[in-house]
């Protein structure tokens, strides 16, 4: 008999902000299935017509199915995808979900040059990108890893700053924290299992060319 789970797309979709653009840009190349939806109890959706079926992941789980083939590609944001370091190929800036990754301190304190912060307390949820960051600026930082809210860190006395995604920069300013440095631009990205990248070439193939025009437009934002 055919391995019929071969024969299928697995496609790993990031629960939260990404999720409902993800699933329409999809939904224009072709690949849908019924009751796909954020709130489904149900966590593997599959059509059976197309041979594609999709996977709701926690966002920071989406690199880790992709790179075990447990899904053959994903859509992820590129702060998500970078801090996991796990080994997927990145094959296509969507250019949604559009952001930055950034220092920020409190206004009130801010210190004359960013190197003033060194051998301080950062509050991050990406202390890998973090790190890295110092390190290029010849920094050693102490981090402290929180999982959301990381405004708070400061504000409490946790830390001295934080490494954080900006938006609309709202947070920051309800907040009373002012950028110092830009870290990263952030935006979803497609990402392919290098396996599957090989065993489903054309398949994987014609979907990225199917999004490209659809991104080049500019039509998905
Ligand atoms: C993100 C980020 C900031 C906020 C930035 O948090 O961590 O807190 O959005 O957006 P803004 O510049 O438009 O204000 P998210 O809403 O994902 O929740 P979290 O704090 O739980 O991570």
């Amino acid at each position: 008999m055919e391995n019929y789970m071969n024969d299928y797309l697995t496609i790993a979709l990031p629960k939260g902000k990404l999720f409902t653009i993800s699933k329409n840009l999809l939904h224009r190349v072709g690949l849908s299935a019924d009751h796909l939806s954020e709130k489904s109890r149900k966590l593997v959706i599959e059509n059976k017509d197309l041979k594609v079926r999709f996977i709701i992941a926690k966002t920071s789980d989406v690199p880790t199915y992709v790179e075990y083939g447990a899904a053959d590609i994903g859509i992820i944001g590129k702060d998500v995808l970078l801090e996991s370091q796990k080994d997927v190929y990145e094959i296509l800036d969507l250019g949604f979900g559009k952001c930055h990754l950034m220092m920020a301190v409190p206004q009130k304190e801010k210190r004359r040059r960013l190197l003033d912060y060194s051998y301080t307390r950062v509050a991050t949820k990406y202390p890998h990108i973090a790190e890295s960051f110092f390190a290029r600026q010849g920094m050693q930082m102490e981090y402290i890893k929180l999982n959301g809210s990381i405004e708070l860190g400061p504000i409490v006395g946790l830390s001295e700053s934080i490494v954080d995604i900006v938006e609309t920069g709202t947070t920051l300013a309800e907040n009373d924290l002012e950028e110092i440095a830009h870290i990263l631009d952030v935006s979803a990205r497609l990402i392919v299992n290098r396996v599957s990248f090989k065993l489903k070439f054309h398949r994987i193939n014609e979907i990225v060319n199917n999004l490209r025009p659809i991104i080049e437009s500019g039509e998905i934002l």
